[in-house]
């Protein structure tokens, strides 16, 4: 099966998309009647950028607490009220929803789940990831190599009818270099070096320019998302070349590559097991800064993957996170 099919089979036709998943959950918070002061609950481990999408449609946050599981750090009955409340997979693993329901149950909220990480992956029930709330939203551009892609399904019966109408695509995309990327790193023997050369080479040259390797977090990154909401043209058949079992099995093989390496040099993985079904987005892990750290670093890009810290907190978690909500790095899979 291709991943539009995948895409077009779960959703039976309640499918939008965008470029990017901020723009999915905004229209996700749109469709759920989300009206400006209105409250929607929060996981505080979580990026920072997707509060551009509460901003949009004039949202105010609130938060639940994450043990160092990743599931909620304390019972649903204890949670502020609030319109939404959203369920994070995080890194493609899944989250039980048991509590999500039973706060929906108490008060009447809609739950979004937040599969920006998990696309094409499934929980232990065989239950796709993404479509096991009243609205999912995905990041399709973090599993796949894409300019840009995102989607939003809408789930419960009765909200597909207020999807706006699929926005045109529109022209090359927000990063039109990412195929190019991957498919030099899929060539046999030479790519993964090629990948790192050429990296090394874009990020000492921007060291030089800007003084920064990596571009620093952008300060208006709670506020502002930095591309329009309509997907690249090229989405619809980037989709329709991916093969969605082909994809799930490269990720678990590349997991367990990974893995290896990690527990060699000292590092244990986050989530305890892989379960069978689930597709990772990355090989995430914690780690303080150290030797370890570096080494597995170095080895990473030398394969051509990135290994980077998750995530940048929003501003208002940041001064009382706890130190769980600080160490955690991934091993990302994109290519
Ligand atoms: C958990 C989570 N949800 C949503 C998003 C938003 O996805 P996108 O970067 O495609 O807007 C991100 C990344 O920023 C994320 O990590």
């Amino acid at each position: 099966m291709n991943c539009e099919q995948w895409l077009g089979e779960t959703a039976s036709g309640a499918v939008r998309y965008f470029s990017f998943g901020r723009h999915a959950l905004t229209e996700a918070l749109r469709v759920a009647g989300i009206a400006p002061g209105d409250s929607v609950l929060l996981p505080e481990f979580l990026c920072r950028d997707v509060l551009a999408s509460l901003v949009a449609v004039g949202a105010t946050p609130c938060w639940y607490p994450v043990g160092e599981d990743l599931q909620p750090g304390s019972a649903p009955d204890g949670w502020r009220l609030a319109r939404i409340v959203m369920a994070v997979n995080y890194f493609g693993f899944p989250q039980s929803m048991t509590p999500f329901r039973e706060y929906a149950a108490r008060t009447g909220a809609l739950i979004i789940e937040d599969n920006a990480h998990g696309f094409l992956s499934s929980d232990w029930n065989g239950e796709w990831l993404g479509a096991r709330g009243d609205l999912g939203v995905f990041s399709l551009r973090k599993t796949l190599p894409l300019a840009d892609g995102a989607a939003l399904l809408a789930v419960r019966p009765g909200l597909a009818g207020r999807l706006a109408p699929q926005l045109a695509a529109a022209a090359v995309g927000y990063a039109p270099s990412a195929a190019r990327k991957a498919s030099l790193r899929r060539t046999p023997v030479f790519g993964p070096a090629a990948v790192a050369a050429t990296t090394g080479l874009v990020r000492t040259l921007r060291l030089l320019r800007t003084g920064h390797a990596i571009p620093p977090p952008d300060a208006a990154a709670e506020t502002v998302i930095p591309h329009p909401p309509a997907p690249h043209d090229g989405l619809a058949a980037a989709l329709a070349a991916a093969d969605a079992q082909r994809e799930i099995d490269r990720r678990r093989e590349l997991y367990r590559t990974v893995e290896r390496a990690a527990r060699a040099l000292g590092i244990t993985p986050l989530f305890p097991e892989l379960p069978p079904l689930t597709a990772p987005y990355g090989f995430p892990f914690r780690a303080d800064p150290g030797p370890a750290l570096q080494s597995l670093k170095r080895w990473a890009s030398l394969r051509g993957l990135d290994l980077i810290h998750w995530p940048d907190l929003p501003d208002v978690i940041v001064a009382s996170a706890p130190t769980h909500y600080r160490s955690v790095h991934l091993v990302n899979f994109l290519w």
